[in-house]
């Protein structure tokens, strides 16, 4: 394995930051590299809030599910999906222009979260830790007021970053479901009971832990991830972040 998918298969979420500051030149590094990403058409259909004022962060740090590590992240960075910007531009131009629809609203989703990935690789690199935080997405009448955003933005992920503590970087990465499970070849193909509970007990087993009944895990699941209060509010907000994409 070279160095560069070596640090991909070792990087693994961090929450605990030492009491270290990222540096302006570090942090320059890191979003420099998130703007060499690709970008769908060169258009940059994303914005980054670099969110320095520790008032805003102890607020997302509630806002944002309750999660006071956010508060204490020496770096947090909004990735905003952003057809604003251009479609500001556009209304400057003498003619009828149509607003963003949901295939814009799909690439600027698509430029932004690629644009994370490479400041999170680029942070991974100087030995900065980081962890993706989803419940960005809740909340969108507070998250709205608290950023200004306008109508065609979207926060469609936030990233805290900082030196790990030792701790974290002991830790072990939780297990991925293996690769026979993910990709497939040519066209897709749905899982059976038998599959599913496959993919569920070789991944206990490659983590070295005992197999569970997979109903229970998928319950498991389903009752904290897509059935809980969180995940309800995550699905009202994001359809109201969505409404200025969708067709009148
Ligand atoms: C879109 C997305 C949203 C996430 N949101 C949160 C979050 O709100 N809080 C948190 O602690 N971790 C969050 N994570 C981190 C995941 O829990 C983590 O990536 C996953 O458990 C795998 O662990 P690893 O990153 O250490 O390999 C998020 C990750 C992604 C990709």
């Amino acid at each position: 394995m070279n160095d560069t998918i070596t640090q991909l298969f070792d990087r693994k979420s961090v929450r605990v930051f030492e009491d270290r500051i990222i540096t302006d030149e570090e942090k320059t590094l890191i979003l420099e590299a998130a703007i060499q990403a690709p970008t769908a058409g060169n258009l940059h259909l994303y914005s980054i809030l670099d969110i320095t004022d520790p008032a805003m962060k102890n607020k997302l740090a509630d806002t944002c599910d309750h999660q006071p590590f956010i508060a204490k992240a020496p770096m947090v960075l909004i990735f905003l999906a952003d057809a604003r910007r251009l479609y500001d531009g556009f209304n400057l131009l003498e003619r009828e222009v149509i607003a963003p629809g949901v295939g814009q609203l799909l690439l600027c989703i698509s430029d932004a979260l690629i644009a994370a990935q490479n400041a999170v690789v680029a942070a991974q690199s100087l030995g900065i830790g980081s962890c993706y935080i989803g419940d960005i997405l809740e909340n969108v009448e507070e998250h709205r007021q608290l950023l200004d955003l306008p109508e065609y933005t979207l926060p469609i992920g936030m990233v805290v970053f900082g030196y790990p503590v030792q701790q974290q970087r002991d830790r072990k990465k939780p297990t991925r479901y293996r690769r026979e499970f993910i990709v497939h070849e040519n066209t897709y193909r749905r899982m059976d009971e038998h599959r599913l509970k496959e993919m569920m007990d070789t991944q206990a087993r490659d983590a070295g832990l005992p197999t569970q009944d997979f109903k229970q895990v998928l319950d498991t699941i389903y009752t904290r991830k897509f059935a809980s209060d969180f995940a309800l509010e995550m699905n009202r907000s994001s359809l109201e972040w969505m409404k200025s994409f969708l067709p009148k």
